[in-house]
C-alpha cells in the first residue's frame, strides 16, 4: 500500500445533519400523491442515497444506473459509459439524480442526456459534494450538500481505486 494520510473534511454527524435539510427541502418540492424516482448513480452515492431517501417524506421509488469514466485514476478521463441501465422506465415520473460528487460535470451532463430521451416528467439533481471550481460542464445541481474545494475525498461511499468507501467521514486523501 502506498502512503496516503486520510484527514477528516466532514464529520459523519454534519453530514446527517445536511441531509436531514436535503429531505425537508425536497419533501417540500415534490407532489404528496406521486412517488420520485431516485435514481443512484453506482457505485458511490449508495451510501447517501439510503441516508437521503429516509429524510424525505414523500412516496419514492429506488433505481440504480452504473456509469463509469474513472477507473484507477484522480481525474476524468473525458469519457463516460454506461455499464449498468436502470430496472424501471422513467416516462412521466419526476426523477432525482442521487449523486456523490459532481466535479467536472462530464458524468452528469451524459446522464441528464441519456435520461431526457426517455420523457420524465422532471429531472433534478441531489449532490452530496460539488466542486464546483473543476466544472467543465454546465451542470445545474439543485440540491447540494456541501460546496468543497478542489480535493480529492473520499469516505461515506466515495472511493480511491475502489478503497475507503465504508470510511463514516469524508476525508481528504493526501499522498
Ligand atoms: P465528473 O464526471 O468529473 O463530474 O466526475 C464525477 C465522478 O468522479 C464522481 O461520481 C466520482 O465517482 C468521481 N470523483 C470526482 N471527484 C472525486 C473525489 O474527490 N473523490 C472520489 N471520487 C471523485
Ligand atoms: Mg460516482
Amino acid at each position: 500500500m502506498s502512503q496516503a494520510k486520510l484527514r477528516v473534511f466532514i464529520r459523519a454527524e454534519q453530514i446527517q445533519e445536511r441531509i436531514r435539510e436535503l429531505g425537508d427541502e425536497i419533501s417540500g418540492d415534490y407532489p404528496h400523491d406521486t412517488p420520485i424516482y431516485l435514481i443512484g448513480i453506482l457505485k458511490g452515492s449508495c451510501i447517501f442515497l439510503a441516508d437521503l431517501v429516509r429524510a424525505i417524506e414523500r412516496p419514492v421509488r429506488i433505481d440504480f444506473i452504473g456509469l463509469s469514466s474513472y477507473g484507477k485514476s484522480k481525474t476524468t478521463s473525458g469519457e463516460v459509459k454506461l455499464t449498468k441501465d436502470l430496472d424501471t422506465t422513467i416516462e412521466g415520473a419526476d426523477v432525482l439524480i442521487v449523486e456523490d460528487i459532481v466535479d467536472s460535470g462530464v458524468t452528469l451532463m451524459y446522464l441528464m442526456h441519456v435520461l431526457e430521451q426517455r420523457k420524465p416528467r422532471s429531472v433534478a439533481i441531489a449532490s452530496l459534494l460539488d466542486k464546483p471550481a473543476r466544472r467543465m460542464r454546465p451542470v445545474h445541481v439543485k440540491y447540494v450538500g456541501f460546496q468543497i474545494p478542489d480535493e480529492f475525498v473520499v469516505g461515506y461511499g466515495l472511493d480511491y481505486a475502489e478503497e475507503y468507501r465504508n470510511l463514516k467521514d469524508v476525508c481528504v486523501l493526501e499522498t
